[in-house]
């Protein structure tokens, strides 16, 4: 059988495996693959990714807008088209010899393409991945859970309906557990065998694992440390936030549902997936007797129509002076669910077609805040492709992915500021006092920061990988530590990181730009609406795509070239005093006592050494002491070897010129023969060697390659 990942592997590694062919000789192959070519190469790229891509983001939309087997097909034919395009380039790109090149960008762009992704799998199996995936999501979209024979509900937005606005818990965990039932379990075979395919992918391009693969897109070495130093950052307002939650819902569902010392129950969090915890502001809010008014109603008492919503976020856009949605954005959206039975993917999206401005937004929109402020986050996914679609192709996407995500955020934290709303006429009391404020930045927090404990794998995500790791995995509660069988390769915290990044970015973006409009007063009351500076200065940094590294885009954008997280806190402080001074009072224990939480994976740090679980330092040390070690008994060997062939050579002598008694040798204590004592000494040296050179089974590759 031949494997044709197996010898694209070879190919990827030409240049590695091979650089004295590189050095010498080779003027013509250098003038082949010189920066001139390049550059045609690119153009050639760019005209013909053009069409690729878009026939393929064109069945991918006609797929989940109306999911149908003939669909199907055609979108997983159009993906293996795809992927046989990008073989095609990131094997040639590779050729080329960067190390001579002028133009930083075409450095750039070479190093993009070679990054080829799923298509390095072999043909059967890149079929088989992109089948599981198409089959994964039909089965999510078109799950139901049943009452009875008649009626049955799907997830959005009926089943998603009663998660936000039930309070009955036998609802609740018939709605969480329903749904779990009838997707979870149902797909999870499916789901491990594609994470299998998706580690395998990341392999074959060169990575150690998705975590690897994850820093490698952020082009960041310091990325992990960062995260962590944020998250040490963050952990006040965190483990403040959670006491707080927890001793609110305790009171309202009682001590037989919530355990203070345990997570909250993730049925009672107000959203299928826990990933905003909104929908429950109603139980937790601060000052209970100063209800907010709710918008969603005056909403609806507005009539307000979907079509309304996606205008008014768009007007957001235009006011700051930057791009209007073109004309076809209006036709191809999908913005509610169809009512004539088709079935479709309600996931939120936008996409790219990258071609003749085709852009649009899938959503099942009902009429609520919630999707009001989820359309301004899409909204700006818009912009952003908006922005920079005059670019080379491989540059049109965001400078890092977390940045991509903050740029929509940035704006609905302006669009969900009470000046904001009031001007738009969804509030009518115009003034907050320091109570509303808090109840407001709970509001906020609640949306913005996800509640972590035990369960945060299933917390966070942004990317599709991530979103269907989430999804899926570990959806059938009692099976224990499913999670980390699922892919021990995959480090957590990484997809942590795309959320973690994002927030603390959208708050920088705010503060910047809230100080370009020239806003006074605290930060949480900004709306940068109509501010052209504003709006200029987000521009000129989308306009930029990732053709540059994140960190000079966020140097244009805030004058800092690191991501910092004052922003964030300085929004949220008159919350956090509250909490701090609320859970004094009732002298909590913070945090979640007996759940580790699992950002930290103590444990996934430790380095196997010998069979013993040691910090990678220790590991370290042990390390450097076998190698010391086998330095000396290498050198002992060595002498070893010397010491006897002189001596057989000298007993060989003595054999041919005295024939006197033989004298006795000793070998392990026991007199014998020389020469046999030689053979044996011969022979436990070479036992010896082998022993030094064959690698013994507990010591494995890991303990070299941690970072
Ligand atoms: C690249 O190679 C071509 C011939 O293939 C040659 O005409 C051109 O001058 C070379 N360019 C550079 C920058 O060396
Ligand atoms: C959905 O796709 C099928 C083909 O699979 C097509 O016949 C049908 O017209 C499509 N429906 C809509 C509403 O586009
Ligand atoms: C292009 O990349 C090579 C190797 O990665 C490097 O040596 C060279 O300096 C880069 N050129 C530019 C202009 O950055
Ligand atoms: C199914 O449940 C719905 C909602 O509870 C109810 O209105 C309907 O009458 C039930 N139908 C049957 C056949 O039991
Ligand atoms: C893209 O190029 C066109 C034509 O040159 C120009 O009109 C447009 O303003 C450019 N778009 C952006 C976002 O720079
Ligand atoms: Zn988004």
């Amino acid at each position: 059988q031949t494997r044709p990942g197996l010898s694209l592997l070879v190919l990827l590694c030409y240049r590695q495996l091979l650089p004295c062919l590189w050095i010498k000789d080779e003027h013509s192959l250098d003038d082949f693959y010189n920066e001139t070519k390049a550059k045609i190469f690119l153009q050639f790229y760019d005209q013909t990714a053009k069409v690729v891509l878009n026939q393929f983001m064109e069945t991918t939309r006609n797929y989940v807008t109306n999911i149908t087997r003939k669909n199907q097909e055609e979108m997983l034919h159009k993906d293996m088209e795809r992927s046989q395009f990008m073989i095609y380039f990131g094997i040639r790109a590779c050729l080329f010899k960067v190390a001579q090149f002028q133009a930083q960008d075409v450095n750039r762009t070479l190093r993009k393409l070679q990054n080829i992704d799923k298509a390095a799998l072999p043909k059967d199996e890149l079929r088989e991945y992109n089948e599981l995936l198409a089959d994964m999501e039909m089965t999510y979209s078109m799950a139901q859970v049943c009452l009875n024979e008649t009626a049955c509900l799907s997830l959005e937005p009926e089943l998603e309906e009663v998660m936000a606005t039930s309070r009955n818990k036998e609802e609740l965990l018939w709605a969480w557990q329903g749904w779990r039932d009838a997707v979870g379990c149902q797909i999870r075979t499916t789901f491990e065998h594609y994470v299998e395919l998706s580690n395998k992918a990341t392999q074959l391009n060169g990575y150690k694992d998705m975590g690897a693969l994850w820093r490698s897109k952020y082009e960041l070495d310091t990325l992990k440390q960062d995260l962590e130093w944020f998250f040490q950052e963050l952990r006040p307002l965190y483990l403040n936030l959670h006491t707080y939650m927890h001793w609110a819902l305790h009171r309202h569902y009682g001590p037989e549902l919530i355990d203070l010392r345990g997570p909250i129950p993730a049925h009672l969090r107000g959203n299928m997936w826990a990933q905003s915890s909104v929908n429950i502001l109603d139980l937790v809010l601060p000052f209970s007797k100063k209800i907010p008014e709710d918008v969603t109603k005056i909403m609806k008492g507005q009539h307000w129509k979907s079509e309304k919503m996606f205008e008014d976020s768009e007007k957001f856009f235009t006011s700051l002076g930057l791009l209007p949605a073109p004309p076809s954005f209006w036709k191809k959206s999908m913005l509610m669910r169809p009512t004539d039975g088709q079935e479709v993917e309600c996931h939120t999206s936008a996409w790219n077609s990258y071609l003749d401005d085709d852009f649009g937004i899938k959503k099942c929109m009902e009429v609520t805040i919630e999707d009001l402020l989820s359309i301004f986050h899409e909204m700006g996914h818009i912009q952003y492709f908006l922005q920079y679609k005059n670019l080379s192709i491989i540059f049109c996407e965001g400078a890092n992915p977390a940045f991509e995500e903050a740029v929509g955020s940035v704006i609905t934290l302006s669009a969900s500021s009470h000046k904001h709303l009031l001007n738009i006429g969804l509030l009518s009391l115009k003034h907050q006092d320091s109570e509303d404020e808090v109840n407001f930045l709970m509001r906020i927090a609640l949306e913005k920061i996800k509640i972590f404990d035990g369960t945060i794998r299933k917390d966070i995500y942004n990317q599709e990988w991530w979103n269907l790791r989430l999804k899926y995995q570990g959806l059938c509660p009692p099976v224990p530590h499913s999670e980390e069988d699922f892919d021990p390769g995959a480090k957590f915290h990484i997809s942590a990181g795309v959320y973690f990044l994002s927030l603390v970015l959208q708050f920088q973006f705010h503060e910047t730009l809230c100080k370009a409009s020239g806003h006074m007063g605290p930060l949480h009351q900004c709306d940068i609406y109509n501010s052209k500076i504003a709006g200029k200065l987000l521009g000129d940094a989308l306009k930029l795509g990732s053709s540059k590294p994140w960190p000079e885009v966020l140097k244009m954008l805030t004058g800092e070239s690191e991501v910092c997280i004052k922003a964030l806190m300085t929004y949220f402080i008159p919350l956090l005093n509250w909490l701090v001074t609320d859970n004094m009072q009732q002298g909590d224990i913070l945090g979640w006592p007996d759940f580790s939480c699992s950002f930290e994976e103590k444990d996934t740090d430790k380095v196997t050494f010998l069979n013993l679980k040691l910090d990678p330092n220790q590991a370290k040390f042990g390390y450097w002491v076998l190698l010391a070690l086998g330095f000396v008994m290498s050198l002992v060997v060595l002498g070893l070897v010397c010491r006897l062939h002189s001596l057989e050579k000298q007993s060989l002598t003595q054999d041919t010129e005295i024939f006197s008694p033989l004298p006795n040798a000793y070998f392990l204590g026991i007199a014998m023969e020389p020469r046999q004592t030689a053979k044996r000494q011969w022979m436990l040296l070479g036992l010896c060697l082998v022993l030094m050179l064959r690698t013994p089974p507990w010591v494995r590759a890991e303990w070299w390659s941690w970072d």
